[in-house]
């Protein structure tokens, strides 16, 4: 089990490339299972979900090849249509590749996510849509058995919820389905719109992507295609919280300023400036971080989940109170405990957190509990005055690419011990 030891306080400097975004990546390998020859990922980032997404592939029957940041998926040897329980377990997002499996096999087996890390993970929406579409779904043993026998149809599928894997799954069943179907309070988020481009660009017929409605016209069949993964908008968002917390002005590269729209805003009312210039984002962070008033995660384009984490641990050593509300996760606010040790002054009242800044933090053994919580450890540690050891890494190496070569190549010393 690795740890990471951060020996703070870093000042950072410099230029960081963005990575392919960990959330598009995993829904685009699951969509090149429609397509009749093989596909080609580009700017795709090396995680042990992207890996775990890979073994699921391999495990259906594709034939999968890296080299360097990109994948070839070569689906046309699909013979199998159930995901193991281990694969399940080690990635509950799996469930995005129900859909695909479904629509490219008739038939789809695995095993129920069940509850995770962020509290319980329901996949009701994504169930009751791909009923509507013609699935008749077994929930036995913990197992979920889905068979389409007379094909998938289009329907109006109207979320209660605007679930960004539940929009997913229904774009990727809903490809090669017969008819219309159209999603309505769809998920907006970056990462649909990547998924739909690259399934226009196999051949589907996808309108609306990014906004409320989605329509999705059936066609009979796709074909492979090259596609480039969008940038990560939350390790772009990461890697700001980091240089906000320790005073340090830094470049992103290879990122989508649009993407980072709902975060931005966050980072200049706490005092930090920004140059932006085509795909780089120059960021000049002030001697003191001001408070933030009021952050409230929403889905896209309100301010991101994925990033609350990050952003609390700078929050941490601002000046002033700021506060955090949670709308999306029931339980996510598991780096809090951590963030304590580290000497911040934070108290959690359900969906509430109420960050007193503190002039500053100093190092401590902390424990990542989940993959954005565990980010907000590396931040916070960075900003700390002494040793900081993260344990819980594989949680982080989960979505960002070597994290340590990065901050270490800005100018923090970042090092990972492993057992
Ligand atoms: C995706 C992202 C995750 C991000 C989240 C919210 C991936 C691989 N993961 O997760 O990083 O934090 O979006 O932006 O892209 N819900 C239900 N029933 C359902 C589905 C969801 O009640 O059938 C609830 C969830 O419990 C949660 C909320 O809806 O409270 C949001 O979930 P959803 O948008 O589906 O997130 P994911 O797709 O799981």
């Amino acid at each position: 089990m690795s740890k990471l030891l951060i020996q703070g306080p870093s000042r950072l400097k410099g230029e960081v490339r963005v990575h392919g975004a960990k959330n598009s990546t995993l829904p685009l390998m699951a969509a090149s299972l429609l397509c009749d020859s093989t596909c080609v990922l580009h700017n795709c980032p090396v995680l042990s979900d992207v890996q775990t997404s890979e073994k699921i592939l391999q495990h259906l029957g594709c034939h999968t090849e890296r080299s360097g940041a990109d994948v070839a998926i070569d689906p046309r040897s699909v013979e199998q249509s159930d995901i193991p329980e281990y694969l399940m377990r080690e990635m509950r997002s799996s469930i995005v590749f129900l859909g695909a499996i479904i629509s490219r096999m008739g038939r789809a087996e695995l095993s129920f996510p069940g509850g995770c890390e962020l509290g319980p993970r329901p996949i009701d929406l994504h169930l009751s849509a791909l009923r509507k579409m013609g699935v008749e779904i077994q929930e036995d043993h913990g197992c979920l058995k889905c068979s389409a026998p007379e094909g998938l149809k289009g329907v109006n599928i109207a979320f209660s919820f605007p679930s960004v894997g539940a929009t997913e799954n229904v774009l990727l069943a809903a490809c090669c389905a017969q008819g219309t179907t159209v999603i309505t309070n769809a998920a907006r988020e970056p990462e649909i719109c990547d998924l739909a481009e690259f399934l226009n660009q196999c051949g589907a017929n996808i309108l609306g992507a990014g906004e409320s409605t989605i329509v999705i016209e059936g066609v009979k069949n796709l074909h492979g295609c090259e596609h480039e993964v969008i940038p990560d908008r939350i390790t772009a968002a990461t890697f700001l919280a980091a240089a906000a917390a320790t005073g340090s002005s830094i470049t992103l590269t290879h990122v989508l300023p649009a993407h980072l729209a709902p975060v931005l805003p966050l980072f200049e009312e706490s005092g930090c400036r920004f140059e932006i210039r085509g795909k780089e984002i120059r960021m000049h962070t002030p001697d003191r971080l001001s408070r933030i008033k009021n952050v409230r995660t929403m889905p896209y384009p309100g301010f991101p989940t994925d990033a609350q984490a990050p952003m609390m641990a700078m929050t941490a050593v601002a000046n002033g109170t700021s506060i955090f509300v949670e709308n999306i996760f029931e339980s996510r606010y598991k780096h809090v405990g951590e963030l304590l040790r580290l000497g911040a002054n934070i108290k959690v009242e359900g969906r509430v957190a109420v960050v007193e800044g503190v002039g500053h933090l100093s190092g401590a053994p902390v424990e990542a509990a989940d993959l954005r919580g565990g980010a907000a450890l590396v931040v916070a540690g960075l900003a700390a005055q002494g040793e900081t050891l993260v344990s819980g890494v594989r949680h982080i190496d989960r979505g960002y690419e070597c994290l340590e070569k990065s901050l270490c190549a800005l100018g923090a010393q970042v090092t990972r011990l492993s057992d």
